[in-house]
């Protein structure tokens, strides 16, 4: 079932990164590496000079042989082209733009993104899904390199980049630190399999003793039934105790990862070089006020918003299983991360429409509230959910709204050379602070109350982040103080009637 299932939607052991990216291509799209491999050579707007010049040399891949090209081949492209085209538009700086790119890289660039099913654009998938490698192959992703086996090049974990367009280890650091989440997510995706599965099997079971039930009324056996339906529903508990455990787990290594990009992206250049990649065209009419234009391809307008990670489908797939989408209510939310869709390559978006489908009818959140059982497991992967969206936030302030607010600061603005296209938005478009701020409140409502028949916690249960409100608690401890206040009242009567 899982691996059906993952291989329907595109999904790899490594969750949303295919299982290996295709480095180099083939000819005749040989030519597309090279200009890849060279965007670091070339500063400036001597990169766009460079690719002018050599594509006068060469004549436009014909349609079949992009037709003929394989999944994996295609995949490659569209990260190379992406990477390629923004690089070409905005050769390092905004003085630089240009809103017209050739028929020769425009033309594979939109068969690409068609073929996938996502825009084209400088996407999350095109800089880090589709765009790593191993350090030392054969081993897996998580495996830490011995200092002889690494390159000159960076890597994070056993993970290294194919392309970056500034050739800086803080691009690379940028896109490793998103890679390497996105792998662990591989794990929480084969726990939302395992938790699917043992949900049916549980409902499975309900109907089955529904149906026993109405079939022998008065059977001798029922003691039996009950028994072993006991010992059923127990090993299920136990089971989704134990995946929910595992599930936190890996979102605790994911918020371990977020973490980690303080030590090797500096933030200036995160704000000052790499956010003008991620500018996109639909935001700021000042670049781009008819779109993007290839030249000779007239019935088609270009427009897309700026890379972000919030179009990554595994957050939302994290989301739509513990239902903390449907906790979400501001409609500007609720639009945004939807719009992301358009940016995710079309089989992971159709995969959050089937994990949504499948929620509604094996939903785990139901299955806690109606049993009582496993709520600390729930709890804790909401928590843990919650620590990744706060440690993310953490960034936002670091790399974008520290820099927007020492901007306000400063009366004369015309001193300093602007390449902050993206005014006190994020790259993606959104307010960041009432964005996220609205998810962290979400996660953390969309936790449940402790219920009295929950014997299946037996881990320790310190919160991650201790300064994450739980509700639980809250609830409880106020049912203790209403407790105390009736004895109270019931003692001082008693006191009353026998002086
Ligand atoms: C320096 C690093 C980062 C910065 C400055 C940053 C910035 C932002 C901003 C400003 C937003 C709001 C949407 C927008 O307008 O773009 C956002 C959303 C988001 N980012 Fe990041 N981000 C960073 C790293 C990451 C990483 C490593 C991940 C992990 C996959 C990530 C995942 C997300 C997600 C999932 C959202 C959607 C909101 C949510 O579901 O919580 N970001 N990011």
């Amino acid at each position: 079932m899982n691996s059906k299932i993952f291989e329907q939607f595109d999904i790899s052991t490594l969750g949303f990164c295919p299982e290996k990216c295709i480095e180099n291509l083939p000819e005749p799209f040989e030519i597309y590496t090279e200009l890849a491999n060279n965007m670091p050579i070339h500063i400036g707007i001597a990169y766009r000079n460079y690719v002018d010049a050599t594509i006068t040399n060469f004549t436009p891949v014909q349609e079949l042989e992009l037709v003929n090209l394989p999944l994996e081949h295609i995949k490659s492209l569209y990260s190379k082209l992406c990477m390629i085209i923004n690089k070409y538009i905005w050769c390092d700086h905004p003085n630089s733009f240009t809103d017209t790119i050739p028929y020769f890289l425009g033309r594979p660039w939109l068969f690409a993104a068609d073929k996938l099913g996502i825009s084209a654009s400088l996407t999350h998938a095109a800089v880090d899904l589709y765009n790593w490698k191993l350090v030392v192959p054969n081993k897996p992703f998580d495996y830490s390199p011995k200092p002889h086996e690494t390159s000159a090049q960076i890597n994070l974990l056993n993970v290294m980049n194919i392309h970056t367009m500034t050739g800086s280890n803080d691009e690379s650091w940028f896109y490793l630190v998103m890679i390497v989440i996105e792998m662990y997510g591989g794990n929480v995706l084969s726990c939302f399999n395992n938790l699917v599965d043992l949900l049916s099997h549980y409902y499975d079971l309900c109907n089955n003793n529904n149906n026993n039930n109405n079939n022998n009324n008065n059977n001798n056996n029922m003691d039996i039934d009950d028994t072993h339906r006991k010992i059923m529903n127990e090993d299920i508990a136990h089971d989704m105790a134990g995946i929910l455990r595992t599930t936190a787990e890996h979102l605790q290594k994911m918020t371990m990862t977020v973490n980690k990009m303080y030590q090797n992206c500096d933030p200036e250049f995160f704000f000052n070089k790499l956010r003008v990649y991620l500018s996109g065209n639909d935001t700021n009419g000042q670049y781009f006020p008819d779109g993007l234009k290839i030249t000779g391809i007239t019935d088609r307008v270009i427009k897309f918003k700026g890379g972000s990670a919030a179009q990554s489908s595994l957050i939302q797939a994290i989301d739509i299983m513990f239902q903390t989408e449907q906790k979400m209510v501001c409609p500007h939310v609720k639009h945004y991360l939807q719009d992301m869709h358009q940016y995710m390559p079309r089989k992971h978006h159709e995969y959050l429409e089937y994990l949504r489908e499948n929620a509604k009818v094996f939903s785990v959140r139901d299955y806690v509230e109606t049993t009582g059982l496993c709520v600390k497991e729930y709890n804790k992967c909401l928590d843990c959910l919650a620590a990744f969206r706060r440690a993310h936030y953490g960034l936002v302030e670091k790399y974008v709204l520290r820099f927007v607010q020492a901007k306000d600061n400063v009366s004369d603005t015309n001193t300093t050379i602007d390449t902050n296209v993206h005014g006190n938005k994020g790259s993606g478009g959104t307010d960041p602070v009432v964005f996220l701020n609205n998810l962290i409140d979400t996660t953390i409502n969309s936790k449940l109350c402790a219920a009295t028949n929950d014997n299946t916690d037996n881990t320790d249960n310190t919160d991650l982040d201790s300064t994450i409100p739980n509700s639980s608690v809250v609830t409880t401890d106020l049912s203790k103080l209403w407790l105390w206040y009736v004895i109270t009242v019931i003692f001082a009567v008693c006191v009353y009637r026998i002086l």
